[in-house]
This record gives structure tokens, C-alpha cells and sequence, in this order.
């Protein structure tokens, strides 16, 4: 599997130091907005379920963990511009405030659905912790409150995100040699 990437991008350390940022972010932000009831993390399966249990346990504060599986990409590398629910959140979110973990923001088409579908369900608010968001031209104006990391328009796996739903399982970030998806 290493032999696949071409270089690592960001390091298990390097994340792990990072999204613990990003928890404290949301813990000072939320905390007293949020009341007794606490936050809603909603998590985009597939790939930012590692992300998301390493974000929670970096939020100090009440909260829920919902999951939601949207498809965007089929098995390529390009976005196809169509976005399905494939599973749906298990909780009602009308009241509540929502923060959307996503792993990484490319078109940005899977969260401009995602953002105006929950919107549509009367949330307090949402807001988008997105561990990855990528240089790519023409990208969806999405408003993102929390970035983990800017990356290069390359394609990238590993901590969660696949190629193929393969890679998923590297600890760290890198650049999927071209070869493997050309
Ligand atoms: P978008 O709708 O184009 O913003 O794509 C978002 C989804 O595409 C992400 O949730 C990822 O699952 C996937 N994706 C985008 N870029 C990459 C990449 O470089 N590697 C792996 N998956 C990616
Ligand atoms: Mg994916």
C-alpha cells in the first residue's frame, strides 16, 4: 500500500495535532451557544468517519454523533456533480445546532447539497469543519468555519479517504501515485 503513494502530505502527528486544534475551536464556539443539549457532529461516511472519532473526542462539550452516506464519486476520481443520500441522519436536527465533518472540500458540490438538505430540516444553525480543503479551480463557494488543512489539487488518500475504497486505512495523508488511477 505505501509504495502507492508518491509522497505523504500530512503526517498521523501532523493530524493528529491539527484536528485537536480544530476540536478546541468548536468546543470554545459552541459551548455556550449550545446549552445543556450540545452540539450535533454530523459525520459524511464514508470517508470522514476516521476523522470524525478523532474530532469528538476533541470536543469538550455535549454533543451527538450522527452519520449521513452521500454519493458523489462512484469509483473514479472526478466529481460527477450528482449527490445521492445513500443513508440518512438517524436523528431530528429541527432546533439543534449542526456542525458538518466532512474530510475534504473539492468541487464543493457534495457540501453545497448537503448544507441547503439540512438547512431545509430548520437546524439553530450549521456550520462546516472540513479536515481537508483542496486548491481545485471552479470550486463552490462554501463557507467553511473550520479548515484542518488547504491541500494541492491532487488526488489524495489515506486517513479515511480512498481511491476505490482502498487507502482508507493509512494513518497518514498522501499523493496517490497517478499511475495507480490512470
Ligand atoms: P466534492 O463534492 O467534489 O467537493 O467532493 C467531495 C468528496 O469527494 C469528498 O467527500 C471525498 O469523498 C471525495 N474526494 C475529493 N477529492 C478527493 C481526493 O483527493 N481523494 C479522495 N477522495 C476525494
Ligand atoms: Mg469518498
Amino acid at each position: 500500500m505505501n509504495d502507492d503513494i508518491s509522497r505523504v502530505i500530512f503526517s498521523e502527528q501532523e493530524i493528529a495535532d491539527r484536528v485537536a486544534d480544530l476540536g478546541a475551536a468548536i468546543t470554545r464556539d459552541y459551548k455556550d451557544v449550545a446549552g445543556p443539549e450540545g452540539i450535533v457532529v454530523v459525520c459524511v461516511l464514508r470517508g470522514a468517519a476516521m476523522y470524525t472519532c478523532d474530532l469528538i473526542r476533541a470536543i469538550d462539550m455535549p454533543l451527538e454523533v450522527d452519520f449521513m452516506a452521500v454519493s458523489s464519486y462512484g469509483s473514479g476520481v472526478k466529481s460527477t456533480g450528482v449527490v445521492r443520500i445513500l443513508k440518512d441522519l438517524s436523528s431530528n436536527i429541527h432546533g439543534r445546532h449542526v456542525v458538518i465533518a466532512e474530510d475534504i472540500l473539492d468541487s464543493g458540490l457534495t457540501l453545497s447539497y448537503l448544507i441547503k438538505n439540512l438547512k431545509s430540516r430548520g437546524p439553530a444553525s450549521i456550520s462546516v469543519a472540513t479536515l481537508l480543503r483542496k486548491d481545485t479551480p471552479n470550486q463552490a463557494d462554501v463557507n467553511c468555519r473550520y479548515v484542518g488543512f488547504e491541500c494541492p489539487d491532487e488526488f489524495i488518500v489515506g486517513y479515511g479517504l480512498d481511491y476505490a475504497e482502498r487507502y482508507r486505512n493509512l494513518p497518514y495523508i498522501g499523493v496517490l501515485k497517478p499511475e495507480i488511477y490512470q
